[in-house]
């Protein structure tokens, strides 16, 4: 099973220098990521991790269930019992009282959800603790109470309901509960938006603090629900008082987070333009966390589960330029020969933190689940976990 990009398949595709895939390999134990594989991993090389996953999930049967994200790599999610989008993998741990382990290959905040979501006699397991979530990152628990404050303050925390991206800690999920906010994925952010929205009366209409990721907010505020560009504001955590003054967010209907993706942050209006130049006739589809600019320039929006449904359906003959994690726009390529699929960007780039979780990885979990250790087990503290999973029941609750 290869690693490499078939850049083939992406016509006008650089491979990034290596550098780039590399980063990632280093831990750090302050952020949403957690440290580096305890144990004794097997080798890359070795020509019998396929033999080896087969054996120790065969031998582990029905007591385990493995969970994989459609950002994962080729040689982890052919061993993924279900594949699916951050919303369909919550709601699929959510459905397996029964599986003892749940082995997520996704990111860490993916795995606190799971953990949330599941059974106190189940275990998720996360294959390298150090597959985090730069976006998530961008929110800290003790930044968020600030916000709250800061809101207080300017005397609006009473109207504003927290709606806070799946992409965020546990620890953020839990505030969102206590302050009566939902979770929301790319696939549900106006369902959710919406619901805020609800929350408010005539005389006393609701604002919306939306974090972490303030392009799937104003994406979602402006593109989809006819909010104006001006309606927002985006409250930078690294600023007093956010950057903004008590008239500012007094008059926002939604105050948007300063954080982003690092790899859909990538796409430009530029790479966009250029595709249309290179491939005659292509449909560009992006996903909501790229830029506004982006989307508005792009043909279709959407989740990953969207994109994945608009490419089935899509004409033989056709041609796309998709924006979001290459490991997923590659496999579409692969699955859909009849139709010319192209990687958004001229240069390749994996969202590295996905990628921690490799093969080795993998194995060195299932093996260790074989031998009766449960390694990189991911538990929320019981408090946190109760808020979180008052904030995450709403979000699977949403109509
Ligand atoms: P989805 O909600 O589409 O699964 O996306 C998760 C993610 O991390 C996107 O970068
Ligand atoms: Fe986080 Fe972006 Fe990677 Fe998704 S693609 S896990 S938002 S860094």
């Amino acid at each position: 099973m290869t690693t490499t990009p078939d850049l083939d398949l992406m016509p006008g595709v650089e491979a990034t220098p290596l550098a780039l895939l590399l980063l990632g390999r280093q831990s750090d134990p302050s952020s949403e990521r957690g440290v580096d594989c305890p144990g004794d991993l097997p080798a890359a090389s070795d020509p019998t991790l396929v033999a080896r996953a087969r054996a120790a999930k065969a031998a582990l049967g029905d007591r385990v269930f493995v969970l994989g994200h459609h950002y994962q790599r080729d040689e982890v999610i052919q061993f993924a019992d279900v594949t699916g989008d951050s919303f369909k993998l919550a709601q699929q741990a959510a459905a397996r009282p029964e599986a003892e382990f749940i082995v997520f290959c996704g990111v860490h905040f993916m795995a606190e959800s799971a953990d949330v979501l599941t059974g106190p006699d189940q275990a998720v397991v996360l294959p390298d603790l150090a597959a985090g979530c730069s976006m998530a990152d961008m929110a800290t628990f003790d930044q968020v109470e600030q916000c709250w404050d800061v809101l207080t303050a300017a005397g609006i925390a009473d109207t504003v309901v927290p709606v806070s991206y799946m992409n965020s800690s546990a620890a953020i999920k839990g505030f969102t509960g206590r302050h009566g906010g939902t979770i929301c994925t790319s696939s549900n952010a106006k369902r959710a938006l919406t619901w805020a929205f609800e929350q408010g009366t005539a005389g006393h209409p609701t604002k919306v603090l939306f974090l972490p990721d303030q392009h799937l907010g104003r994406n979602t505020a402006v593109r989809e629900m006819g909010l104006l560009l001006e309606d927002c504001v985006v409250y930078d955590p690294h600023k007093p008082g956010g950057g903004l003054t008590v008239e500012q967010l007094r008059a926002a209907t939604v105050i948007l987070w300063k954080g982003h993706c690092s790899v859909h942050g990538r796409f430009t209006v530029d790479s966009v333009r250029d595709v249309r130049g290179r491939v005659p006739g292509v449909n560009v589809l992006v996903h909501p966390e790229c830029t506004h600019d982006v989307v508005r320039a792009a043909d279709l929006v959407g989740s990953t589960e969207f994109i994945i449904s608009t490419l089935d359906a899509a004409e033989p003959g056709s041609a796309w330029a998709i924006g979001t994690e290459l490991n997923l726009v590659r496999r579409l390529a692969k699955s859909h020969p009849d139709k010319t699929v192209v990687f958004l960007d001229k240069t390749v780039c994996f969202c590295s933190t996905m990628n921690r979780i490799d093969l080795p990885h993998l194995v060195w979990s299932l093996e260790q689940l074989v031998e009766g250790v449960v390694p990189n087990r991911i538990e929320v503290e019981p408090e946190t976990a109760r808020w979180a999973k008052a904030a995450l029941e709403r979000m699977l609750a949403l109509p």
